[in-house]
């Protein structure tokens, strides 16, 4: 298994992403360590260890679904993130909940997939390197009869050292840019896309394959650089080499075992009349159809079946509207630990603009820097947009972070409109004009309504 990060490295690497909120960060940051440390112990004990399943709340725009953007990267298991309305949108109803499963054992594929065909590289290399040279200098005919066995020896030998001079200028890359017809399969189904009926997938019916299985496989030439040739060979010779019994074996234990699942937007899943009628019924439904999968059942994928009993799920919400307690008590059950998340600050939102590796002040630097230009923020400048963002956030709606988005947009669109004039090469972003920019905005209630 992969080098697996401890809790106080996990958090100094969401750190980099995300300002304050170090209880969410903490916590999530426990929970994956211990999918780790279950594999550890000993097995009979292992079964009986079940994740902590972790509720994130907190208001709009603080961060929730960054740290689960972040986790992902980190979790170095299969990790999927699904908002739970979408299983209330019209034609979801009812159905494909347990689709999250399906896909995460898809990624989960992927992911060992890509592991393997990293450790068969060099390998798929050298193959390919051969299949290359075969095009490039096809080997000649040998006779076999008597009369013509000298002039095949010197054939041969004069073969062999054309092709070893041939292999040192491929390898040198002088032959990159050559074109040379390469067969390629044609996997492209010739019929329109084929939408396979509900039920169909977890059959493990795949109509895709089926039918492609059923045609003929047709090859293809066609003409490429040397170079993309290389690549192409070298893909096929790696799925050659790898067995994908073995990789969807593995992919299946990972999911089982490690698996991590991050439900977005549960609150909107929640029903606040408690009535379970009117449209709220399908919330309520939806709620019914993720209790088994979190409590733990048996998946059917294209793959095999997949156990739930241990994957790790971590659900999140602003719950506006709604509370916690709104959900049904099982599920609730099933989500033990709950973490709420910090409104955030203007002293956060300080931060936020300078430090993460994303930074807004970050990111419009990129921007002009393609226009040959340079930006600088002055301190004063970025409090001055911090102050500004919480004090709407305060007599206005409540975005948190997003707030900052909508007023940088406003401060720079000038900037970014009057780009690139030649004469301009570096701008400065004082206090003054951060000032001079947004004030009358903010002042004015109607503007401040529409741009802000
Ligand atoms: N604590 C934070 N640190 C750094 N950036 C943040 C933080 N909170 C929010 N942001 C920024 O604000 C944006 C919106 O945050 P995010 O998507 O995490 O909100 P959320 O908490 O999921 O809100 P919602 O309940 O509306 O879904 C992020 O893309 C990020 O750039
Ligand atoms: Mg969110």
């Amino acid at each position: 298994m992969k080098e697996q990060l401890t809790p106080k490295q996990i958090v100094a690497e969401l750190d980099k992403y995300i300002i304050g909120q170090e209880n969410a960060k903490k916590m999530v940051a426990i929970a994956l360590r211990n999918r780790w440390r279950r594999q550890a112990v000993a097995d009979d004990i292992r079964q009986e260890i079940m994740p902590n399943n972790i509720i994130l709340i907190g208001p709009t725009g603080v961060g929730k679904t960054e740290i689960a953007r972040r986790l992902a990267n980190l979790a170095g298991a299969p990790f999927i993130k699904v908002e739970a309305s979408k299983f209330t949108e019209v034609g979801y109803v009812g159905r494909d909940v347990e689709s999250m499963i399906r896909d995460l054992v898809e990624l989960s594929v992927q992911m060992v997939r890509k592991e393997k065909t990293e450790t068969v590289k060099e390998k798929a290399a050298d193959l390919a390197e051969e299949r290359v040279l075969e095009i490039l200098l096809p080997r000649p005919r040998i006779h076999k009869s008597r009369e013509t066995q000298t002039s095949d020896d010197e054939a041969e030998e004069k073969y062999q050292r054309t092709l070893a001079k041939l292999r040192e200028q491929l390898r040198n890359g002088y032959l990159d840019s050559r074109s040379i017809e390469l067969e390629v399969p044609s996997n492209r189904f010739p019929v329109v896309e084929i939408f396979s009926p509900q039920g169909m997938e977890e059959l493990g019916v795949n109509f895709q394959e089926m039918f492609s299985g059923m045609m003929p496989k047709k090859k293809k030439v066609r003409k490429v650089t040397v170079d993309e040739a290389k690549k192409i060979l070298e893909q096929e010779e790696a799925a050659k080499l790898i067995d994908m019994d073995e990789v969807i074996a593995e992919a299946m234990e990972r999911v089982e075992d490690s698996g991590i699942v991050f439900i977005d937007e549960i609150d909107k899943i929640a029903d606040a009349s408690g009535s379970g009628q009117g449209p709220d019924v399908s919330r309520e439904g939806v709620q019914r159809d993720i209790l088994p999968i979190v409590e733990g059942s048996s998946v059917n994928t294209k793959y095999g079946m997949v156990k739930t009993d241990h994957v790790l799920f971590i659900a999140a919400g602003a719950f506006h509207a709604t509370k916690p307690s709104d959900l049904i008590p099982e599920l609730q059950g099933r989500f033990p630990i709950r973490v709420e998340l910090d409104s955030l600050t203007a002293g956060d939102f300080e931060r936020i603009l300078k430090e993460p590796k994303n930074a807004l002040t970050k990111q419009y630097s990129a921007l002009l820097e393609t226009e040959n230009v340079t930006v600088t923020f002055d301190d004063a400048a970025i409090k001055e947009v911090s102050r500004m963002a919480a004090q709407i956030n305060e007599s206005a709606e409540n975005i948190g972070a997003r707030r900052l988005q909508t007023l940088m947009t406003s401060l720079l669109e000038e900037v970014m409109f009057d780009l690139p004039n030649g004469k301009m090469k570096r701008i400065r972003i004082t206090k003054t004009k951060v000032q001079n920019t947004l004030k009358g905005i903010i002042e004015d209630e109607d503007l401040r309504k529409y741009i802000l």
